[in-house]
């Protein structure tokens, strides 16, 4: 549906983000699910949150290293703001305008999760979305889902223990992340569908593309 923003709206171009906890394979099937979507005949622009765009890639840079401290939950959530303003505005519209599909792995629902479980409030967030990005929102959204601590336990597998500054966080701001994705997918039901992540990579593709089915020509 494209957000607030009609001009993206009457486009052909779909727009599905991933999101999920630290660990549920996100990135993993962004990929997987693009090469799907591409032997289908759909190509799309593959992107990722924070970043996707030069300036916004250097933002990340920023948010994603340093002390847990580094950012008070206000400046962090501007800062996200800013990062998604620069890459919505320099990547993710320009090719919604082409009429290409746009996969990307994280983007608003995350700051609603992360940054909303640190106190910041959900309206705060939206209407900072709504200035930097004209409040563009996904078509649709997949929400990876794991049984609690499953997806913290295969991240700190990858991560060797050299998370960044959100994966370096306790499994009750984990609990906390995890909570604020099942509020927002049960508010928002037309726009997200929760994907089962366990089993194999190619089981969790195969009911990424079945969540998609509708949206495919
Ligand atoms: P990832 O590249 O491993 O997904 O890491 C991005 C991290 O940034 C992840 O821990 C979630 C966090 N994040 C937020 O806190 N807010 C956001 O808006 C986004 C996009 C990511």
């Amino acid at each position: 549906m494209g957000g607030a923003d009609g001009a993206v709206r009457r486009l052909s171009g779909q727009f599905i983000s991933l999101e999920g906890g630290e660990g549920v394979g996100k990135s993993t099937q962004t990929a997987r699910l693009a090469a799907a979507l591409e032997a289908r005949g759909v190509h799309v622009v593959v992107t990722r949150e924070p970043g996707g765009s030069e300036g916004a890639e250097a933002i990340r840079g920023l948010l994603m290293q340093g002390e847990v401290s580094r950012w008070s939950p206000h400046a962090e959530a501007l800062l996200f703001a800013a990062a998604r303003a620069d890459h919505v505005e320099k990547r993710i519209r320009p090719a919604l305008e082409a009429g290409q599909w746009v996969l990307c792995d994280r983007y608003i629902d995350s700051t609603r999760a992360y940054q909303g479980g640190q106190g910041i409030d959900d309206a705060a967030i939206l209407a900072l979305h709504a200035f930097g990005s004209k409040g563009l929102l996904p078509d649709r959204t997949l929400l990876l889902t794991l049984p609690a601590g499953t997806g913290e336990e295969r991240a700190l597998e990858r991560d060797q223990g050299i998370a960044d500054r959100f994966g370096a966080r306790g499994s009750e701001f984990h609990a906390q992340v995890a909570a604020a994705f099942d509020r927002i997918a049960d508010a928002e039901g037309d726009r997200i569908r929760r994907v089962d992540a366990s089993g194999s990579p190619d089981a969790v593709t195969g009911r990424l593309m079945d969540a998609l089915s509708d949206l495919l020509p």
